[in-house]
């Protein structure tokens, strides 16, 4: 263990004045030019020669609130970058030694989310860009284990069954914390990135880090739904921040207690086949979907958003959405069963034979993964024509709990 952490851990613990005011030296903050929301914590002691504390403007100053009835980052209007880690818990690091890590955890999310360096910052000026930064925890079934609440593990939180499209493999399965980092920059993910693992570092292992992207800040009006890697408007049908039928969907109602306000998230990385998808026509890439790739509008008309007719028939008597579209597989009659995608695409280059290694970090979040995640993926794995062109490669779920007020910390519900 460094010196830097028994700092940090002494901190929390409880000599935080002594200890803020040591560590003023080393904040990028001056009183001329605080940053982004900065202004009433940072010490105004800053030396000569210190860091200017160069408040980024536009889109670098936006600020995601941290506190509140639930984690931001899911209902948050997704942004540009994403980073998930998924983390094993060392050996011993039971159920005191849990609410410890996530009360260091919560304290870094809470002042990077506001634009303030974590405590013992290493680069602090990497902290004044939040860029809407959000950092959203999850606790995998593994977690419960190790700190003996097995009794309060959601039902189905557990890894998923086998679906026979899968081809999982295990270095992006599982994992007993995670880490949700999101921002509309990439430095300021990497930075945050960085300083949760190294606080996390005594605690817990990294399993697996998945990074994704969305299209680029401001290069779509809002509200306009992303293309993914493979062409496809994706997100048109998915419930709407805001709306009762989300809160439903989404946010936990039932179950444990500690997990009300709280999701789940099934994280499954689905590869995406692009040297077969490029060698099939744009009549078969539709027909796979049922929707168009250009507008994606249904194929039975309209525009993006009009229902789609799966009634119509087309000249043969043949559906002009076809039975096994992914759309009409996918398809949730009852709002309050629908799961919320907020999914990015990954794209890690060229692999040596030259095929593109990129695809979709799939991210899902409902109240209940048995009652509203796993019957689509059932009915999608036995029949789906676009399972011709994707395939699962990784899975995990974690429980994702609710949010906490200023003098809380995420996680208190189950741990404290
Ligand atoms: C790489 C894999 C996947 C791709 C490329 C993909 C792509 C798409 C596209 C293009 C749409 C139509 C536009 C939209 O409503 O967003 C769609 C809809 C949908 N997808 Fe997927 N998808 C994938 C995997 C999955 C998985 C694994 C699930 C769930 C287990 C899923 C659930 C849904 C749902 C619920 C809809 C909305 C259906 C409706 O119209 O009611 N998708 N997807």
């Amino acid at each position: 263990m460094t010196e830097h952490r028994i700092t940090r851990r002494g901190l929390l613990a409880g000599g935080a004045a002594t200890a803020v005011g040591a560590l003023a030296a080393c904040s990028p903050a001056s009183p001329a030019s605080p940053g982004p929301a900065a202004a009433s914590t940072a010490p105004s002691t800053a030396p000569p020669g210190a860091v200017p504390a160069a408040a980024s403007g536009g889109y670098g100053a936006a600020v995601e609130p941290f506190h509140g009835p639930h984690q931001a980052g899911v209902a948050t209007d997704p942004q540009a970058h994403a980073v998930f880690v998924g983390l094993d818990l060392r050996a011993g690091t039971g159920r005191e030694a849990l609410a410890r890590l996530m009360r260091l955890l919560t304290d870094d999310a809470r002042r990077l989310t506001e634009g303030r360096p974590a405590l013992a910052d290493t680069e602090p000026e990497l902290a004044l860009s939040p860029a809407r930064l959000t950092v959203t925890f999850g606790f995998g079934p593994g977690l419960f284990t190790a700190a003996g609440l097995e009794h309060l593990r959601p039902d189905s939180l557990a890894p998923l069954p086998p679906f026979s499209v899968d081809k999982l493999q295990d270095r992006w399965n599982g994992g007993d914390l995670l880490l949700q980092i999101c921002a509309d920059d990439p430095l300021t993910v990497a930075h945050a990135l960085r300083m949760t693992v190294k606080d996390a570092r005594s605690f817990a292992e990294v399993r697996w880090v998945q990074r994704g992207f969305r299209r680029g800040l401001h290069l779509q009006a809002a509200g306009t739904t992303q293309r993914n890697v493979m062409g496809q408007l994706d997100g048109t049908v998915n419930p709407r921040p805001g709306t009762a039928d989300f809160d439903r969907a989404v946010w936990t109602g039932d179950g444990p207690d500690w997990l009300r306000g709280g999701t789940t998230l099934v994280l499954r990385r689905i590869r995406a086949e692009m040297e077969t998808w490029d060698a099939a026509d744009r009549v078969a890439k539709e027909f796979s979907v049922g929707r168009r790739l250009d507008t994606g509008a249904p194929l039975t008309g309209g525009g993006e958003h009009d229902e789609p007719d799966f009634g119509k028939v087309d000249a043969s008597g043949f559906p002009v959405i076809a039975e096994q579209a992914h759309i009409r597989r996918a398809r949730v009659a009852d709002p309050g069963l629908r799961i919320f995608r907020r999914v990015y695409n990954y794209d890690e280059g060229i692999t040596a034979g030259g095929r593109a290694d990129c695809g979709l970090l799939f991210a899902s979040y409902q109240a209940d993964i048995a009652r509203q995640f796993v019957p689509i993926q059932r009915r999608l794995a036995e029949a789906d024509l676009l399972n011709e062109w994707t395939t699962p490669i990784g899975s995990a779920v974690f429980a994702v709990p609710p949010g906490c007020a200023a003098d809380g910390w995420i996680g208190e519900t189950l741990l404290s």
